[in-house]
C-alpha cells in the first residue's frame, strides 16, 4: 500500500476535485498529482455551468483532462451540474479537494468550504497548495494570454497548448 493512502482496516478515501477547468493548466495538474498520492481515488469533476461563456466546451475540457491524467489510474474524469455537495453525496465521496495558490484565494475558498459544510456536514473540504511555480497561474489568464497572442508554453500541458492554438489561430500562442 503506497504511503499516505488507506490501510487495510480503513475505508478508501474518494475525493472530488471540482472546477471549471477552462482549460486545465499545469497548476491543476500539479494538484491532481498531489491528490493521487493521498487519496485512493480522485474524481476530477467539471462543472457544467450554463451561465458562463466558456472558451472550451465541456466535451473538449473532458477530452483534454482525460488525456493529461492518463498516467494516474486512480483518477476519473466526470462532469456535474447543480450543487457540488449533491454530486459528492451521489458519488459517495467524503472529500472535496480545492487548491489554494495565495492568500487571495483563501477568503472565497473558505466561504465555499463552510457553505458546503453547512449543506453537508459529512463532507470535508481539503485544501492543498500547488508548487510555487504555479502560484500566479489561472485558466482565466491563460485564456487571455492565448487570445491576445502571448506565449503559453509551460503554463498548460502540450495538448492544451495545441488546442488553444487551434481555437485562436491568429495568435502566436
Ligand atoms: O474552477 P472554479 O470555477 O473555481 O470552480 C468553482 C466550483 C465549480 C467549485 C464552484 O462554482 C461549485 O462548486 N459550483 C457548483 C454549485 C454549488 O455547489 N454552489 C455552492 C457552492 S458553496
Amino acid at each position: 500500500m503506497p504511503q499516505g493512502k488507506t490501510s487495510d482496516h480503513m475505508k478508501p478515501i474518494l475525493a472530488i476535485y471540482p472546477g471549471s477547468f477552462d482549460p486545465v493548466t499545469n497548476g491543476h495538474l500539479d494538484l491532481i498529482e498531489r491528490g493521487t498520492k493521498i487519496f485512493d481515488q480522485l474524481i476530477v469533476a467539471v462543472l457544467r455551468n450554463l451561465e458562463k461563456d466558456p472558451l472550451f466546451t465541456v466535451q473538449e475540457r473532458l477530452e483534454m483532462l482525460r488525456e493529461v491524467t492518463r498516467p494516474w489510474p486512480n483518477v476519473e474524469i466526470d462532469v456535474f451540474e447543480g450543487l457540488l455537495v449533491d454530486y459528492a453525496r451521489q458519488r459517495k465521496a467524503g472529500v472535496i479537494l480545492r487548491g489554494i495558490r495565495a492568500i487571495s484565494d483563501y477568503e472565497y475558498e473558505l466561504q465555499m468550504a463552510l457553505m458546503n459544510r453547512k449543506l453537508e456536514p459529512q463532507i470535508e473540504t481539503v485544501f492543498m497548495m500547488p508548487a510555487e511555480a504555479y502560484s500566479y497561474l489561472s485558466s482565466k489568464l491563460v485564456r487571455e494570454i492565448a487570445q491576445l497572442g502571448g506565449r503559453i508554453q509551460g503554463l498548460v500541458p502540450p495538448v492544451v497548448e495545441q488546442r488553444l492554438r487551434a481555437k485562436v489561430p491568429q495568435g502566436t500562442a
